[in-house]
C-alpha cells in the first residue's frame, strides 16, 4: 500500500476536495454535495473534514459532525484512480477516532441502497439501524432509498 497522508482540512481545501467529490460520485444518484453546501457546513461547530493525500497529490477525504455524543459521517470519497488501496479504510479509521476523541459514542451515516460502499461498511462493523425512503435524488429524477448504518464506538 503506498504511503497515506492524512490531515485536518478546511475551506481552504474546498476546491481539491470539490475534484474528488465530482470524480467519485456517479451524478444519477444525487448523493454529492456542492460546494456552497461543503462551505454552508464547514461554518457550523462540530464539524470537521480529514483530506488523504498520496505523494503531495489529493485522494480522498471525509466530512463528518459530531452533536452531543452522536457523530455522522456526511461524506466518505476517494478518487476512482485511487480505491482499493485501503484509503478509504484509513479515512474511516481516521474518522472514528476523531469522533471518538471528541466524546461521541456513537457513528451514524447515510448510504444510497445498492452503494457498494456498503461492503466496507460492513466489515468495520456498522449494522443497519434505519431505511429512508426516497433519501437521494439523482440528477436524472431517479429516487434512491437510504440506509442509516450505526456503529457503536465504544465496542470498537
Ligand atoms: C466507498 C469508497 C470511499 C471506498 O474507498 P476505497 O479507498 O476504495 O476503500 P478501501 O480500499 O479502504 O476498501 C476497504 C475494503 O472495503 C471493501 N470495499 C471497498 N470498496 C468496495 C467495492 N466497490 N466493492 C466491494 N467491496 C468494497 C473491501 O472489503 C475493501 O477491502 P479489499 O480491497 O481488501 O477487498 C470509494 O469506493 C468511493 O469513493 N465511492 C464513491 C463515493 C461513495 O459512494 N462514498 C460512500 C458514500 S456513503
Amino acid at each position: 500500500m503506498p504511503a497515506v497522508v492524512l490531515r485536518d482540512a478546511g475551506v481552504a481545501d474546498l476546491g481539491e476536495v470539490m475534484v474528488t467529490m465530482t470524480e467519485a460520485f456517479d451524478p444519477r444518484f444525487g448523493e454529492a454535495w456542492t460546494q456552497s453546501q461543503c462551505l454552508g457546513i464547514l461554518s457550523l461547530p462540530g464539524v470537521w473534514m480529514t483530506l488523504a493525500r498520496i505523494d503531495d497529490r489529493p485522494v480522498g477525504f471525509a466530512l463528518s459532525r459530531i452533536v452531543a455524543d452522536e457523530a455522522e459521517l456526511l461524506l466518505l470519497a476517494v478518487r476512482p484512480g485511487d480505491r482499493r488501496l485501503g484509503v478509504g479504510n484509513l479515512l474511516l479509521a481516521s474518522v472514528r477516532d476523531a469522533a471518538r476523541q471528541r466524546g461521541a459514542r456513537k457513528l451514524f451515516l447515510e448510504v444510497r441502497d445498492g452503494n457498494p460502499a456498503r461492503h466496507l461498511y460492513d466489515s468495520a462493523g456498522f449494522r443497519v439501524v434505519g431505511c429512508r425512503r426516497g433519501y437521494y435524488r439523482g440528477r436524472d429524477g431517479g429516487v434512491h432509498d437510504a440506509y442509516t448504518l450505526e456503529s457503536d464506538l465504544a465496542q470498537t
